[in-house]
């Protein structure tokens, strides 16, 4: 995958298509990177592209399509951080690819997506997408929601990035050569654009925090905000290998005193 920037920049949840099948090379190749995927923690995710003409699948934020590709894995730790990753992968391969896609975690008619994925007892399909052609001019309803939400805006970097430790903010004039992947993570997507994403730059590494919101922990999806930090994670990493920077993931929490609503969740050496 190349020009990470441009995918990143490039994407935006996509809720109105354009009712046009998809061209049957394009899926083949979408259907090919699908089998693929490799994610850091080394927890299987596996996708399914789902026909809501065979199979009567509900998602009522989306119209104009009835493809959807769904997510699963085992119900083992870091599950949710791996779904992120792996499917955020597949997310900016569809945008390569001219493709539209939503990430949905709540939604959708959620047994009936289950069923079609054949979800055993020590499973869970967390999230889903729709997948079509963009319509070039979103419906009323979808703009409403994204001003509701607020989906075009971010925070600053300086409220999401810190130096050393979470009482000095971090400046992209400080951050060099890594202000561009934290870059990458600020445009991410994430459920109700909560962006829960914190990251400190410590010594020659840079460690991924969670600031939990009440509210996105479920027994069908785990913790929905652990798949945005997965999302994260994905952004990072990617836009930092496309720019040369050697980087390598590790669990191995610095003990960097955080608030009681932050978690640590993982980290990339500087190589
Ligand atoms: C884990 C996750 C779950 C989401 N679930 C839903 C959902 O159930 N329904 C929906 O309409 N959008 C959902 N979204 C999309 C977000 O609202 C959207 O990414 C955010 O508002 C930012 O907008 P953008 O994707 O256009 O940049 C979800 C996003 C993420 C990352």
């Amino acid at each position: 995958m190349e020009h990470i920037e441009e995918l990143v920049r490039g994407r935006r949840s996509v809720r109105t298509y354009d009712e046009r099948e998809i061209d049957p090379e394009l899926l083949k190749k979408f259907t090919d990177f699908m089998g693929q995927i490799k994610n850091p923690y080394g927890v299987p995710v596996t996708f399914r592209l789902l026909d809501g003409r065979q199979q009567p699948l509900k998602c009522p934020v989306a119209v104009g399509t009835q493809l959807f590709v769904g997510a699963k894995a085992p119900r083992v730790p870091h599950m949710e951080e791996a779904v992120g990753f792996s499917m955020e992968t597949l997310i900016l391969y569809a945008q390569s690819l001219g493709l539209g896609s939503v990430w949905v975690g709540g939604t959708m008619d959620r047994p009936a997506f289950e069923r079609t994925m054949e979800l055993g007892p020590e499973e869970r399909m967390p999230c889903m997408s729709p997948l079509g052609y963009p319509v070039g001019k979103m419906s009323v309803r979808e703009s409403l929601m994204r001003k509701g939400i607020k989906a075009d805006s971010r925070e600053p970097f300086e409220a999401l990035f810190f130096d050393g430790s979470f009482d000095t903010p971090l400046t992209a004039e400080k951050a060099g050569a890594l202000a561009h992947p934290l870059e990458m993570v600020r445009w991410a997507p994430s459920a109700v654009n909560k962006q829960p994403w914190r990251m400190v730059l410590g010594d020659k590494a840079v460690h991924f925090y969670l600031k939990h919101s009440k509210g996105f922990v479920s027994e069908q999806v785990g913790d929905m905000q652990k798949i945005d930090l997965g999302i994260a994670l994905c952004h990072f990493s990617l836009d930092a290998e496309e720019r040369g920077l050697a980087v390598r993931f590790c669990l191995d929490d610095p003990g960097i005193p955080a608030g009681p609503d932050t978690e640590y969740i993982a980290s990339y050496r500087l190589e």
